[in-house]
């Protein structure tokens, strides 16, 4: 019953907004599953989807979802396309996050090929940082622009870093290091911090990248469920999905609920996503033009939510 009267309290001590809301969905292709992650390209026209057999699709009005990208040299798509075994993983890849930079290159973080860059027509990806050894980075989680998360070890361990990758000189800085579970970063709109969510420790940190309190991190926000996957809407506010959780006996129940936070770690809205999500995770809440989009990486999800807000 713990879990039950935390919820309720978190619902009745924050004055934020709850939305009113319409859902629709966009079925993914046939046995694919588990769309961890969203993106729009830099024009906000077409959207990106990773999804857990390895791809990245893209949606247009013509064919629906079509195939974009893939992390792995080794990939086929006779081997590949729906699958959900957790095995095939290294030779189909497992991209976590996904991010277009101004230019419209995308920025991919697979848990098995690490840093990944395509350009404008997609195909196989090209890897770019590897470690201070010299190997692929494994288990990176998150990516905006140029920044990194990633989570080395068995989580929930306190060992995750953040990490900054600069395209020109192809290197790689520790930013941060000691992190519960790394799950999200988000850059400001004006790029002077950066969000980062800490999955094992229920926060969300504020990494300054320029200012007084310039390379210096706070804590933004204390949340009373694990943060996922942290993205800026096009007005500099951020949406990050939480994974509350309620005892209903026998069992307990997953209820995610999306949170808009603003820089000041305000919680603006939530919404409450578990009508449409019932017993899973949402990973990622991607708001565009009166819509937010949503992304599970549970394979019982084969739908990308649009939630009108
Ligand atoms: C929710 O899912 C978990 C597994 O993730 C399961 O153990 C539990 O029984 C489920 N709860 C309900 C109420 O279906």
């Amino acid at each position: 019953m713990a879990s039950k009267l935390f919820i309720f309290i978190f619902f009745s001590s924050l004055p934020f907004v709850v939305l009113s809301q319409s859902f629709s969905t966009i079925q993914l292709p046939q046995n694919v599953r588990a769309p961890v992650s969203l993106t729009f390209d830099p024009l906000g026209k077409a959207l990106y989807v990773a999804v857990s057999d390895g791809r990245i699709l893209w949606l247009n009005s013509k064919f629906g979802f079509t195939d974009f990208a893939y992390t792995a040299p080794t990939r086929t798509k006779q081997l590949c396309d729906g699958t959900t075994n957790p095995d095939l993983g290294p030779v189909c890849g497992k991209p976590y996050s996904l991010s277009f930079s101004r230019r419209g290159d995308l920025y991919i973080v697979d848990a098995y090929f690490g840093l990944l860059v395509v350009g404008r027509n997609g195909g196989f990806a090209t890897q770019l940082a590897t470690s201070a050894e010299g190997v692929p980075f494994r288990f990176l989680t998150a990516l905006d622009v140029d920044l990194l998360t990633e989570i080395p070890g068995v989580p929930p361990d306190a060992t995750g870093r953040f990490m900054k990758y600069d395209p020109r000189t192809r290197q790689v800085t520790v930013l941060l290091r000691g992190l519960s579970r790394p799950s999200g970063v988000a850059v400001s709109l004006d790029r002077s911090f950066v969000l980062v969510s800490e999955n094992s420790a229920n926060r969300i940190l504020k990494y300054w990248l320029r200012g007084r309190k310039a390379n210096t991190a706070e804590i933004l926000i204390s949340l009373p469920a694990a943060p996922n996957q942290i993205k800026r809407n096009p007005v500099g506010d951020f949406w990050v999905p939480i994974r509350a959780v309620a005892n209903q006996q026998p069992t307990s129940v997953i209820m995610p609920i999306g949170l808009k936070i603003n820089r000041f770690g305000v919680v603006l809205a939530s919404i409450s996503f578990s009508a449409q999500y019932y017993n899973v995770s949402v990973s990622v809440a991607l708001e565009l033009n009166h819509a937010l989009y949503t992304g599970s990486s549970f394979n019982a999800v084969d739908f990308v939510g649009a939630y009108t807000i």
